[in-house]
């Protein structure tokens, strides 16, 4: 029996292709990691990256990439990518989300990727965002970014049926985010601080029985935020999010990325729309995925790959065998 698809809906085999980009690029910003190099890892990781999506048979366009075409020479935002036969699509990506974790080879590193169709992403400026975010299972609203923080916690821990003490929250370890950490320590509920990587730590907020974490509050990139809501998207789980732009020059620029309302709450659906397909590499180890371990020749990843349409996850291990070329590939 043929099941329909909307009319959006993205061509099914383009999700498994996903895998051998992040793969990619996880194995090559791994071969270098714990090196204290952060460009070294990120340019191996782009490169990469960058070398696998040419494959795809997608006319592709970076969307959020690497940053403005005259900052990032590679996988910039509006860079055309893949063969140029296929859907058109829009690509959010980071070939190393969390530089610092690879160069210092810390938790939670990983290489990310999600398309959808053309539009279907918001074109955020590299700008920071207010985020909230909690996983699959709550009722739509629950918490949202203009509720106190003890109030999304104490929210979070009825809909949970426990007390906000046994609530596990994550944040990035900011000065900014001194208040923030202030108010949820003051309603009981734990935190976990993370140094770098708001996508593995919102990513988190979906599986709290392996994670340990339900709630993630705090500042971050907001690209990383699209990011973060298009597997939200795919995986479940609800997210809020609001640029800050302060000073006339984020405006100007916000405004030339097609940004009218500066201080519009964007929901998870807002950030990414449509049939969206997301996969993320594990490049150093995680909660939530391994790293890439090199043993004898061989590379392991552990990806997860996922679709909005289905809501399915894979998760899946691979052993490649490596050729000492370029990317260590056998091409
Ligand atoms: P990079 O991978 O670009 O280094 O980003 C890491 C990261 O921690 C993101 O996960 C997060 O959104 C952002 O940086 C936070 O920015 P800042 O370090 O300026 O607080």
């Amino acid at each position: 029996m043929t099941v329909a698809q909307p009319a959006k809906a993205m061509d099914r085999v383009l999700t498994l292709e996903l895998v051998r980009v992040t793969e990619r690029a996880a194995v090559a910003a791994a071969m270098v990691r714990g090196r204290g190099d952060e460009k070294l890892a990120d340019q191996a990781a782009v490169d990469a990256m960058r070398t696998e999506l040419n494959r795809l048979d997608i006319k592709g366009r970076v969307v959020i990439g690497e940053g403005e075409r005259d900052e990032a020479p590679m996988l910039y935002i509006g860079e055309e990518v893949g063969s140029g036969n296929g859907p058109e699509v829009d690509i959010a990506l980071d070939p190393l989300e969390g530089t610092t974790i690879c160069a210092k080879n810390l938790p939670n590193s990983l290489a990310v990727i999600a398309i959808t169709h053309r539009g279907g992403l918001l074109n955020a400026p590299d700008v920071y965002m207010d985020k909230i975010a909690i996983g699959p299972g709550y009722p739509e609203g629950l918490i949202d970014l203009d509720m106190p923080p003890q109030e999304a916690i104490s929210r979070l821990a009825k809909a949970k049926d426990v007390r906000p003490r046994d609530i596990s929250a994550c944040i990035l370890d900011r000065p900014r985010h001194a208040k923030l950490i202030e108010a949820v320590r003051a309603t009981g509920a734990s935190i976990r601080l993370i140094g770098d990587g708001d996508v593995a730590g919102i990513i988190h907020t979906t599986a709290p029985d392996d994670t340990g974490i339900d709630i993630y509050l705090g500042t971050g990139g907001a690209p990383e935020g699209v990011l973060a809501a298009a597997a939200l998207r795919c995986i479940g789980g609800q997210m809020c999010g609001r640029l800050i732009i302060d000073s006339d020059e984020k405006r100007a620029r916000s405004e030339r990325m097609g940004i009218s309302d500066p201080n519009r709450v964007y929901r998870t659906e807002d950030m990414a729309s449509g049939d969206v397909l997301f996969a993320a590499t594990g490049v150093t180890d995680g909660n939530l995925l391994q790293g890439v371990s090199f043993n004898q020749g061989i590379a392991t990843t552990h990806t997860i790959v996922t679709r909005s349409y289905t809501g399915t996850q894979r998760w899946v291990l691979a052993k490649h065998r490596l050729s000492g070329g370029k990317f260590g590939f056998i091409d």
